[in-house]
């Protein structure tokens, strides 16, 4: 194993409150690292720093934990720029187009398909993210929701089946049927090619009764799960998470006191998306009410050609800080440690001893530029663990 040294950071954030000021981002100034190819080894003072056999300096620029996006629908064919700006001009995001991203997706080669995605991911990447989750749903066959998966596995290991998307327009009179299918065949295949399975339980999806089925037969065959849930309206999704124990519910768009209640000491964190907000004409959650409530959140790009075709992290926290009231702190946790919650690895999201070398050096002093200029490739340098389990 090779180390390397990052030496003269102005700014480190590890997420790891034992290290340098005592808060949650555990922040240092003037600091260094050590990391090998996989891990980081050591964190202090840059002073104190110890050789290595590689010398990084960083000339007082600020370092930060990779980003987690904890939450993606990279992998389809086609797009629907027509609805986006149908959107703008006012019409309502009902979730109706997924079918249209459907028939593009089924039409495209296998090759087509990992073409875009790769290109997709690799914008993610430069975005500053260093784990990403992928889901399928845009093909709802058994075959099809097998094959987007094995193309989400080209890209990330944090791979989700979302056969569950809405209803397959040839079971379009016979939703129990699909449900049937979701939860028994096509699950049986699709299982071993995934880690989690997720529901898109709201108006127009699937009903809390029908998510409930579908989940408790993809924990049986060994997925763990999450959920979209309340995107449209407060109809139960973030109850039934909680109830099931899921990693995340993800959307949050309208939530209750209630729901804020359960959730907040429960397993479940819930992820914000507030590049669908945004594209949709949405209003935004208030990040602020979530952890006012105790509740821990996650920022996630939510990347899919119908409700948020974001492919920043920066943008995405830009947004959680401007429209749903967080600090930019607030959002960069929630960008790197929440998003690490949220697919449930210790491992990521944090530059504590032990924790995964995936870290970005900034061009900026401070991590705040992330939100400070918008727009701007405040990233400069995105360094990813090579272990196989990125
Ligand atoms: O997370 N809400 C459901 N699924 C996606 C949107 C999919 C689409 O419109 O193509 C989402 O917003
Ligand atoms: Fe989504």
């Amino acid at each position: 194993m090779t180390t390397r040294l990052i030496r003269a950071i102005g700014e480190l954030t590890t997420n790891d409150p034992s290290i340098g000021d005592g808060t949650a981002l555990g922040r240092l100034r003037d600091a260094a690292m050590v990391v090998d190819e996989s891990r980081v080894l050591w964190v202090g003072p840059n002073l104190h720093a110890p050789e290595a056999d590689e010398v990084l300096d960083v000339a007082g620029a600020a370092v930060t934990p990779g980003f987690v996006d904890s939450h993606t629908h990279l992998v389809f064919a086609g797009e629907r720029s027509d609805e986006f700006e149908a959107r703008m001009a006012g019409t309502p995001y009902d979730g109706g187009g997924i079918v249209r991203t459907v028939s593009a997706t089924r039409a495209a080669s296998r090759a087509e398909l990992t073409t875009a995605s790769h290109a997709r991911a690799a914008a993610l990447r430069r975005s500053g993210v260093t784990t990403m989750e992928v889901k399928s749903g845009y093909e709802l066959t058994v075959e099809g929701e097998a094959r987007l998966l094995e193309v989400a596995a080209s890209i990330t290991s944090e791979v989700t089946y979302l056969g569950a998307h809405v209803v397959a327009p040839e079971f379009a009179h016979d939703r129990d049927g699909y449900v049937e299918l979701v939860a028994g065949a096509m699950l049986e295949r699709c299982a071993p090619l995934a880690k989690w399975a997720d529901v898109f339980c709201d108006r127009g999806a699937f009903s809390v009764d029908e998510a409930r089925v579908i989940l408790q037969s993809a924990r049986s065959a060994g997925l763990d799960l999450r959920l979209h849930g309340q995107q449209l309206g407060a109809t139960g999704g973030v109850a039934l998470a909680v109830e099931l124990g899921a990693a995340s519910v993800d959307h949050c768009t309208y939530v209750t006191d209630d729901d804020l209640e359960a959730l907040a000491g429960s397993a479940t964190v819930a992820t914000l998306l507030p590049g669908a907000e945004f594209a949709t004409r949405s209003p935004y959650p208030s990040g602020r009410r979530f952890l006012d409530a105790g509740v821990r959140i996650a920022i996630a790009t939510d990347c899919n050609p119908g409700s948020s075709y974001l492919t920043s992290m920066p943008l995405a926290m830009a947004l959680a800080v401007r429209e749903m009231g967080l600090s930019v702190d607030e959002a960069l946790y929630g960008a790197t440690r929440g998003g690490a919650a949220a697919l449930r690895r210790p491992d990521i999201g944090h530059l504590g001893v032990g924790a995964r070398a995936d870290f970005l050096v900034l061009d900026a002093p401070r991590a705040a530029h992330l939100v400070y200029r918008l727009g701007d490739a405040v990233v400069s340098y995105v360094a990813s663990a090579t272990d196989p389990d990125a």
